[in-house]
């Protein structure tokens, strides 16, 4: 039986530009970016499959500008990243999770420069010594100053300006996820061939709420509804809910993947207390925001949509709940009859 993914030889390369020809006006910088990003994180995969060998397991002996430890790898992978854009002419500045500032990219004609990118080039890293799954995120914008410097509002824009979005597992397969808001599109890496092969295109969210995905260990440090609703999913007699099972993998890029396949929410609110969320607005939530509502989900803090978020600040943490549509409805649903009462 030939292998299906095969039968059209279509790649990442191949798909890239046939979305590209339905742009006639386009020069296929875009499409550079994308290809790009499948360069670098084949470079990342390299590091991480021989991490064990060449010893870039263990942490880097930093804090970052997050407060958390840095992995050697955390640190390697954001090399890859920057290096990958550094030199292209139409990139105008970069921004990183492991990365305090915005990053200028020098230019000579800064004018013909019209693309910013954010990224999270190593995420889940707390398991990577663990051998578990993890991943690099990422998300492409257009700058919206005009001087010679990219500036922090070229960054500090809602997640509905992203013109795409994706991200790479690292998992049993090596998986490049991406969208530019015509539908989610998944290419499995061939290792023999280095090839990303179009496996999962037009990805849908299944209508069934299949796993239940939180850090329990943070249930006492919820608010009311997030709890009321984790208990209804979980122990709630709802017809919807008989099959539900519980998965959490420590890894966002992981635990949204699976979702995104199987049907399901995953949850990471904030903590009552601070009225703070553990995950990042510009390269954790709003990439994959994006990706959840191209693939008929939704994305929300419980009280305001992902995407519709204006940040402040380029580690912005917020509440993230993403996955089914019907889930996010009713969170926000207990959100407001809890804001009511
Ligand atoms: P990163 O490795 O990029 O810092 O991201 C880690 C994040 C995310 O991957 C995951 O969902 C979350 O941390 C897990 O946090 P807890 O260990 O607190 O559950
Ligand atoms: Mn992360
Ligand atoms: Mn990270």
């Amino acid at each position: 039986m030939p292998n299906s993914a095969w039968k059209d030889f279509e790649t990442l390369e191949s798909y890239i530009a046939k979305e590209q020809s339905l742009h006639p006006q386009s020069r296929g910088v875009f499409s550079n970016l994308l290809r790009r990003v499948g360069l670098a994180s084949k470079v990342i995969l390299s590091k991480a499959q021989q991490a064990g060998l060449i010893g870039v397991l263990g942490q880097y002996g930093k804090v970052n500008v997050q407060g958390e430890q840095q992995m050697k790898l955390d640190v390697i992978a954001n090399e890859i990243m920057k290096s990958t854009f550094m030199w292209m002419g139409h990139v105008f500045g970069l921004a990183s999770e492991e990365e305090e500032e915005i990053i200028q990219v020098e230019r000579r004609q800064p004018e013909n420069s019209e693309y910013i990118i954010l990224f999270d080039p190593l995420d889940g890293s707390s398991n990577i010594d663990a051998n578990v799954s993890v991943g690099t995120i990422f998300s492409i914008r257009r700058r919206v100053t005009n001087g010679g410097r990219c500036t922090l509002e070229d960054f500090l824009q809602e997640g509905s300006k992203q013109v795409a979005a994706g991200y790479v597992i690292y998992g049993s397969s090596t998986m490049f996820v991406y969208t530019t808001g015509n539908g989610v599109h998944g290419f499995t890496l061939d290792p023999m061939i280095g090839e990303y092969i179009l496996s999962h295109e037009n990805i849908r969210i299944p209508d069934r709420c299949k796993c239940f995905s939180a850090n329990d260990s943070n249930y006492q440090k919820w608010d009311e509804p997030t709890r009321e609703f984790a208990d209804y999913i979980r122990y709630g007699d709802d017809e919807r809910y008989k099959k539900t099972t519980s998965r959490y993998i420590g890894s966002l890029v992981a635990d949204f993947h699976r979702n995104l396949l199987y049907g399901g929410v995953f949850m990471y609110p904030a903590d009552a207390k601070t009225g703070k969320g553990k995950l990042r607005l510009l390269y954790e939530c709003a990439p994959l925001a994006m990706l959840a509502e191209q693939a008929g989900g939704a994305a929300t803090t419980g009280r305001e949509r992902i995407l519709d978020i204006k940040p402040t600040h380029l580690h912005e943490r917020v509440p993230f709940i993403v996955g089914n549509r019907q889930e996010i409805d009713l969170y926000e649903k207990m959100v407001r009859e809890a804001d009511r009462s």
